[in-house]
């Protein structure tokens, strides 16, 4: 069976991007594959935060996975630093990389403004999440486009080590959803959905109500022509709305054109509310009964244990080729 692994920062406001983009595909997945499923909390303190939401975070985000559908009977759920080799490989990662790479970075660029001195953990972070993806021997890393960078690094890490030292490491694909792939902020449709946007009203949360699903999307910024048809470069805002309302739907985006035709933009939100608030409205009751269970952690020590054990073999692989140790 082949391997995917992929994570998610317990850093707040899981939205709408962040599910389409990545985690809608994470249950699709489970019973196709070997799935390892991990809260990345050494990648959330790149950036400052405060520990004790940090961890609140973490429990949050593996409720929201077991609310979407992972089934731990079958996927491996667990927390990135309950298994140190995360952080072992990331430095032998670290010593075959190049400081020119990671500053080509386009995320690090954007988080750390272009200023002359910034974390160097910033920098280090595409290396962890090498780390992350070479340590399970992965195969398939499914995430949203803005990650097409670092699984292109991860790659080339995985070929230079291979090549250079010795043919140790599997070399993985990412796997892009062909629509969500990269959802727009619905206050700004020429920026991605993101956590950290200061504006609330530009992400839906995966928790939110109908109530604040409607606040954000009726108020979400389309244009003054009055048609809905599918123009990223000329009409981004409608372009974004239905995309979110196909992969909701499941209908065609030339299905809705057509549906949508002679119709203005508020009633076609209107039913994109009603649309998103059915689909999540299941995810936030799994979740309110799962986040304070005592089944959430026994999940995640069992997730760490057999994480652990698949890392252990990888890294006796590794020290051994590197030289490491006794
Ligand atoms: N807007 C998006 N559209 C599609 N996919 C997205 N992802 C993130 N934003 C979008 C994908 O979600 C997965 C988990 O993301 P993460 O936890 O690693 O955080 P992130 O990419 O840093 O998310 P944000 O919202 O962009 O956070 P900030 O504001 O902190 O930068 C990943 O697979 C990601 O590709």
């Amino acid at each position: 069976m082949k391997r995917v692994f992929s994570g998610v920062q317990p850093t707040g406001n899981i939205h709408l991007g962040n599910y389409l983009g990545a985690l809608k595909q994470f249950p699709e997945l489970q019973d196709e594959y070997e799935c390892i499923y991990c809260i990345v909390d050494e990648h959330a303190i790149t950036v400052p935060n405060d520990p004790k939401e940090l961890k609140a975070h973490i429990l949050d985000v593996a409720s929201l996975y077991l609310a979407i559908g992972i089934d731990p009977k079958k996927s491996i759920i667990f927390v990135q630093s309950d298994v140190a080799a995360h952080a072992e490989l990331a430095w032998i990662l670290t010593c075959n990389a190049y400081t020119g790479e990671l500053f080509r970075m386009t995320q690090f660029k954007s988080k750390s403004q272009n200023k002359e001195s910034a974390p160097a953990g910033l920098l280090m972070y595409p290396v962890l999440m090498a780390s992350d993806i070479l340590l399970y021997d992965t195969d398939i890393v499914p995430v949203g486009a803005d990650q097409k960078q670092h699984i292109e690094l991860t790659r080339d890490l995985a070929i230079r080590v291979n090549n250079t030292v010795k043919e140790i490491f599997v070399v993985p694909e990412g796997r892009f959803m062909k629509e969500g792939a990269r959802i727009m902020a619905l206050d700004d449709p020429t920026q991605k959905m993101s956590k950290s946007a200061p504006n609330p009203l530009s992400r839906i949360s995966l928790l939110d109500d109908e109530a604040q699903i409607k606040k954000a999307i009726m108020k979400a910024t389309t244009d003054s022509e009055g048609i809905i048809k599918f123009d990223i470069e000329n009409k981004p805002g409608v372009s974004n709305l239905l995309t979110i309302y196909s992969v909701l739907s499941g209908k065609s985006i030339e299905t809705l054109e057509n549906e949508y035709e002679g119709k203005g933009y508020g009633d076609f939100k209107k039913d994109l509310v009603e649309v998103t608030a059915a689909a999540l409205a299941p995810i936030r009751e799994k979740y309110n009964e799962i986040r304070n269970s005592d089944e959430l952690i026994a999940i995640l020590k069992d997730g760490a244990e057999r994480a652990n054990a698949i890392a252990d073999k990888t890294m006796r692989r590794v020290r051994d080729t590197f030289g490491l140790g006794l």
